[in-house]
């Protein structure tokens, strides 16, 4: 066969074609392991920056071992179950949010009228985190998600021993623009959220985030917490995620059971 023969130039394009096309599965495969892993590591790095645990000079594993107790719980009752009485195919380690939400076993759609944050589904039992020391809690590590602009984000907001003030919050997954609605992943912004308040005296969900920035001098600053600049639909997303899951719709059931001393360290 010529080197310029047309059915040389095939055999080479399609060969090539065979042997990279065999190398890139060969890396998928053998670096889905991996993926997993570092999936698996960077949520619990996200529980710990919601929960104000994280120091990136300590192993993210460690510190989530040492502090951090997961409980599942029913949502819709409030309800936290024993590890013996967990469904059968429940379990932390493989717990996955996004499909537990559309299983037919274990989730259930959204009513319209109550879907604030625009999730449509949501799992019957979700994994929530405490923090104790010693026997007495200090802060709750809930899982929250919600539809921005482009993407449902999926993240973790915590509350303190008092059940009533923010700790922190922090996003896992997001398809925001990077600049705009990616600014939630901004440590500066995030920092500006430890210490508001989510709840009013009378329990009500308060919390708000607002277009702009908050006036300091205003009474209602520990209420609200500063905007993404450019970004108002991913804020209002986030804005209302918050609002979804700490309201009675969401976790207001569990932190009731909270309330009335019915965690478990
Ligand atoms: C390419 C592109 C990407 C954008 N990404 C986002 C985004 O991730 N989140 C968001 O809220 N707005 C995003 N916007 C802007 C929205 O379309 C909208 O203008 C904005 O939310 C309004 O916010 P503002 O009132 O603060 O300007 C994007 C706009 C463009 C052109």
């Amino acid at each position: 066969m010529q080197n310029d023969s047309i059915k040389k130039t095939i055999f080479v394009a399609v060969a090539l074609c065979l042997v990279c096309s065999f190398f890139v599965s060969l890396a998928a495969v053998s670096l889905d392991e991996i993926q997993k892993e570092n999936k698996r590591l960077d949520m619990i790095k996200n529980i710990l920056v919601a929960g104000g645990l994280y120091d990136p000079s300590v192993d993210v594993q460690a510190v989530y071992e040492n502090k951090v107790v997961p409980l599942l719980i029913q949502l819709d009752t409030g309800q936290i179950l024993n590890p013996e009485d967990y469904p059968e195919g429940i379990r932390v380690g493989t717990y996955e949010i996004k499909k537990m939400a559309v299983d037919p076993a274990f989730g259930r759609p959204v009513d319209p009228g109550e879907d604030i944050a625009n999730i449509r589904n949501r799992p019957q039992y979700i994994f929530v985190y405490q923090v104790m020391e010693g026997d007495k809690l200090q802060r709750v590590i809930l899982p929250i998600y919600g539809y921005g602009l482009w993407s449902t984000l999926y993240g973790f907001v915590s509350l303190g021993n008092d059940l009533k003030s923010i700790r922190g919050i922090a996003f896992y997954e997001h398809g925001e623009t990077p600049g705009l609605g990616g600014e939630v992943d901004n440590a500066r912004w995030k920092a500006l959220w430890p210490g508001k308040r989510a709840f009013d005296d009378a329990g009500n969900v308060v919390l708000s985030v607002i277009k702009g920035q908050v006036d300091p001098k205003s009474a209602k600053a520990q209420y609200q917490v500063d905007g993404l600049s450019g970004a108002t639909i991913t804020t209002r997303g986030v804005h209302n995620m918050i609002n979804y899951w700490l309201g009675e719709e969401g976790y207001g059931p569990f932190l009731k059971t909270l309330k009335q001393g019915g965690g478990r360290g």
